[in-house]
């Protein structure tokens, strides 16, 4: 049966992007990202070598942007600080007051049209001198981020609505040192665990300054989480669904959001000598300093199985050594960017954070569809007919909606993205915005789903067949 699904009373409606995938490089001067030396350094791991220096080229754009944000119902929006820009001396030294200046123009533009910004620190784009300092690996590169932080605290604090520490942190451990999609691509478990470790100390460090500055808004932390589902109640596959909860997603939700680390993961690190350095003065720290807000990056599940083949104790220590990937058959797939998808993942997961972690106030921060040679579904006026994307955020938010009636405490759903952005290694290959974008003039055109967007917005909420729910 067809009803009206209505979300709470000022419920956030918005979208979310980054610095280095929207913002282009722009005339303020700014440092080298990790991102720009890699692509000189390596330009064929990236798709058509396209790379960051002009992507939506929103720093030229963006009073037509808010605009367009406002055209498709945004309420609020996540964007995020470019360190490099702020500190275009490598990413320390002097604050840049051609980015301060940009970026209080870019806030106030916000909050002028009634659109409430999120703002996040730290979105992959590591200034490249800090990376040659040892990037997350070094106390120094964490010391350096605080001082960023306390500066974007100081001279902007007065413009944001809520503050985030990071975007993913995960996403960097993976993709430099295990599966080689981010700089440099290393594999080196137990780097990586100390550059997790750093992460999340610069995190509680940074929401330490933010809470002696006692601004009028809230800091967390967007997290990257999926819930693991075992192939089977076997025990065996019970066991890899739980390593690979612990590794992939209790190892920052836990001290990031509890101050506390899992004890099975401390168990695994300690038996397999992965265990970062630290003090003991660290851990206080981390656990007096934790979010007040939680981002919730939704994409797919993780579906694992025990493995069937012993390893290699040769080879390097992964955590590939305690599970495989289990591709369940009848899956649906977005076959683009070869993520299932199962909207079901997201209600598990608001359920998870009401249960586990004290109802913490939390938000749907990313969930999106991106799609290749979308030129395909342009009608004759240019416009992108993406039935498969309107689809997709009502068939997540209806599950969206029955957590909150269950009692969670989720206060908005921001999708993965506004405008088509630059997507990393896969630059752009997939597109995932509300509003495409023209590379060759940069022409802005919204999509049918920007429109769908904009009436969700106006009566929060949409007509849905609630028997879709399971
Ligand atoms: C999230 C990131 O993981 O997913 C974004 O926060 C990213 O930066 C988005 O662009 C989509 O993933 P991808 O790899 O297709 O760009």
């Amino acid at each position: 049966m067809e009803e009206m699904i209505t979300f709470p009373k000022d419920f956030w409606w918005g979208s979310a992007w980054s610095a280095e995938q929207a913002e282009g490089r722009g005339n303020t001067g700014k440092a080298e990202t990790v991102w720009e030396h890699w692509f000189k350094e390596e330009p064929n791991r990236f798709y058509n070598r396209i790379d960051s220096s002009v992507t939506t080229d929103h720093i030229n754009h963006y009073k037509e942007d808010i605009q367009l944000m406002k055209e498709t119902g945004h309420n609020s929006f996540r964007l995020s600080i470019s360190w490099a820009r702020m500190f275009p001396d490598g990413g320390t030294g002097k604050v840049n007051p051609k980015a301060v200046e940009f970026y209080r123009n870019l806030l106030t533009e916000m909050n002028k049209n009634g659109i409430k910004p999120f703002v996040n620190l730290y979105h992959f784009d590591m200034p490249f001198a800090l990376q040659e300092k040892g990037g997350w690996e070094s106390r120094e590169v964490v010391d350096a981020y605080v001082n960023y932080a306390t500066t974007c605290f100081k001279e902007l604090g007065d413009l944001v609505y809520h503050w985030f520490t990071f975007n993913e942190p995960l996403g960097p451990i993976l993709g430099s040192y295990l599966e080689g999609f981010h700089y440099p691509a290393l594999v080196d478990f137990k780097r990586g665990a100390q550059a997790a470790f750093y992460t999340i100390l610069a995190h509680a460090l940074a929401i330490q300054s933010f809470k002696e500055l006692q601004l009028n808004s809230k800091i967390g932390v967007i997290l990257n989480l999926s819930p693991t589902y075992p192939r089977s109640q076997q025990p065996a596959d019970i066991k890899a669904a739980e390593i690979v909860d612990a590794l992939y997603t209790r190892s920052f939700l836990d001290p990031m959001v509890k101050g506390t680390f899992p004890e099975k993961l401390v168990e695994i690190l300690k038996e397999y000598d992965q265990m970062p350095i630290y003090e003991a003065a660290d851990l206080t720290v981390i656990e007096q300093n934790t979010a007040q807000i939680l981002g919730l990056n939704y994409y797919e599940p993780r579906r694992v199985k025990a493995r069937l083949t012993a390893i290699n104790p040769e080879g390097p220590f992964l955590p590939e050594w305690f599970y495989e990937n289990y591709d369940m058959p009848g899956k649906r797939m977005n076959i683009y960017r070869g993520w299932e998808i199962y909207e079901k993942g997201i209600y598990d997961l608001c359920i998870d954070i009401r249960d586990n972690y004290g109802n913490i106030e939390a938000f749907i921060s990313e969930n999106g569809m991106g799609v290749a040679d979308e030129e395909r579904f342009m009608n004759d006026k240019g416009q992108v007919i993406d039935d498969y994307r309107i689809d997709y955020i009502k068939d997540h938010l209806a599950y969206v909606h029955k957590a909150i009636s269950e009692g969670c405490n989720i206060k908005g759903y921001h999708l993965w993205t506004f405008i088509d952005c630059w997507s990393w290694i896969n630059a752009y290959k997939n597109r995932y915005g509300l509003v495409s974008l023209n590379l060759e003039n940069q022409k802005r055109t919204i999509k049918k789903s920007g429109e769908f967007y904009k009436e969700m917005s106006r009566n929060n909420g949409f007509v849905y067949d609630t028997h879709r729910l399971v």
